[in-house]
């Protein structure tokens, strides 16, 4: 791979180390990157198997966060494998004060931030458009398994973004990834500069996986997943908005009650927040003895934390379920409640409330690519 230096300087301090940065043309592209035959490098064993995707089974979880073997796999490429020691991010744009290029090294020397998160994909849930609404969205029929949670520990991007200098009309910030077809999807300044965004070099204690971004990905709460770009190598900071394939045509609402905004080229309103949902513990459609059951499900809203879950048994009203330790504004929520299940076939359903009021409704309007479901989902258990 060519590497040609333009120049290189000096761009701050970090604790007490001299952090280094190189400014380079920015047709080059130094990292070696390899692909992977297959999707996915992990064992898909356990996943709700999609062509490209893997999906996570929440019935197989137990604690807060999600193991990474068991972390669901959004890909629109292959997985990359790209070597750290040649890896170089490229901070580059109209908005930018001095565009300038950050090693691995470079990234791991400069003060870290911690961040326990759920991520989900938009598409989340999208098979169950047709039950709620009797339309079929387009798109991978997720069931309620593209969610995970994780620690994620790497450099704030607003850090980054402060050492290459944003100027005073800086409006967009793009990330955008290694693999095939350079995956990006821009976000708000407000956001980039959100102290929970991050640039993740570690989930839950180890170097961030393979399938994951190895070797930085952005995590943005409460955005949709397609925000944090796994396989990070350049951020574009603009002073106009910018519209890609991810902001105009996919990752918007496209709907009768979702007007497209008459002042962008979108077909629809981009997607800039998740919302507020709650998911069982249980395969669909679930079998269990009779006995007194614990029920175990999670919760989670971009508007954390989940202030109380409710639950109901084949329609007998809404009785609180118990939260389960730990309460934190950005991670999903464990809850449980105790169910006397008797033999027949029974109907278990969840609504969560989040710290702004926000209640996950009866139904939803259609849109047609499928995203932001969060309609009450029925669960149908058959006790014997
Ligand atoms: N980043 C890149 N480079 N390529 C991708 O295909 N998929 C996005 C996002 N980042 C994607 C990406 C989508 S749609 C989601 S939901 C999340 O990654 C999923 O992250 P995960 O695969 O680590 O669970």
């Amino acid at each position: 791979m060519s590497h040609r230096l333009t120049r290189r300087s000096f761009i701050g301090t970090s604790a007490g180390a001299l952090i280094t940065a190189t400014s380079c043309s920015s047709e080059e592209q130094a990292a070696d990157v390899s692909q992977t035959e297959s999707p996915w490098v992990k064992d898909s064993n356990g996943f709700i198997l999609h062509p490209t995707n893997l999906e996570t089974r929440l019935d197989h979880l137990r604690g807060l966060l999600t193991p990474n073997e068991q972390f669901f796999v959004r890909n629109h490429a292959p997985t990359p494998l790209i070597a750290a020691e040649t890896y170089q991010l490229r901070i580059e744009g109209d908005a930018i004060n001095q565009p300038m290029t950050l090693t691995y090294d470079d990234l791991l020397r400069l003060p870290t931030a911690t961040n326990l998160a759920y991520l989900e994909c938009a598409g989340n849930w999208r098979k169950f458009f047709q039950e709620v609404t009797g339309q079929v969205a387009s798109g991978g029929q997720w069931e309620t398994g593209a969610v995970g949670c994780a620690m994620w520990t790497g450099v704030q991007l607003g850090h980054v973004l402060e050492l290459a200098g944003v100027l005073d009309n800086a409006v967009d910030v793009n990330l955008f990834g290694m693999d095939g077809g350079e995956f990006n999807r821009p976000m708000s300044l407000a956001t980039a500069l959100d102290s929970d965004t991050l640039l993740a070099m570690s989930m839950n204690g180890s170097p961030m996986p393979p399938d994951h971004g190895f070797p930085v990905r952005g995590v943005v709460p409460r955005w949709p997943g397609s925000n944090s770009v796994k396989w990070l190598n350049r951020i574009v900071v603009s002073s106009t908005r910018q519209w890609v394939k991810n902001n105009t045509t996919s990752y918007v609402l496209v709907g009768d009650q979702w007007p497209a905004d008459r002042h962008s080229p979108a077909d629809g309103m981009p997607i800039a927040a998740l919302n507020v949902k709650s998911a069982l513990a249980l395969p669909r459609p679930a079998a269990l003895h009779a006995a007194v059951q614990t029920i175990r499900g999670y919760a989670y809203s971009p508007e954390g934390p989940i202030r109380r879950v409710e639950w109901q048994a084949d329609d007998a009203g809404w009785q609180p379920a118990r939260i389960v330790e730990p309460v934190l504004p950005r991670a999903w929520q464990r809850f449980e409640f105790t169910w006397n299940a008797t033999t027949g076939t029974h109907r278990l359903r969840t609504r969560a409330t989040d710290a702004r009021g926000n209640m996950q409704p009866e139904t939803v309007p259609f849109n047609a690519k499928g995203y932001l479901m969060n309609a009450i989902l029925s669960y149908s258990i058959e006790v014997t």
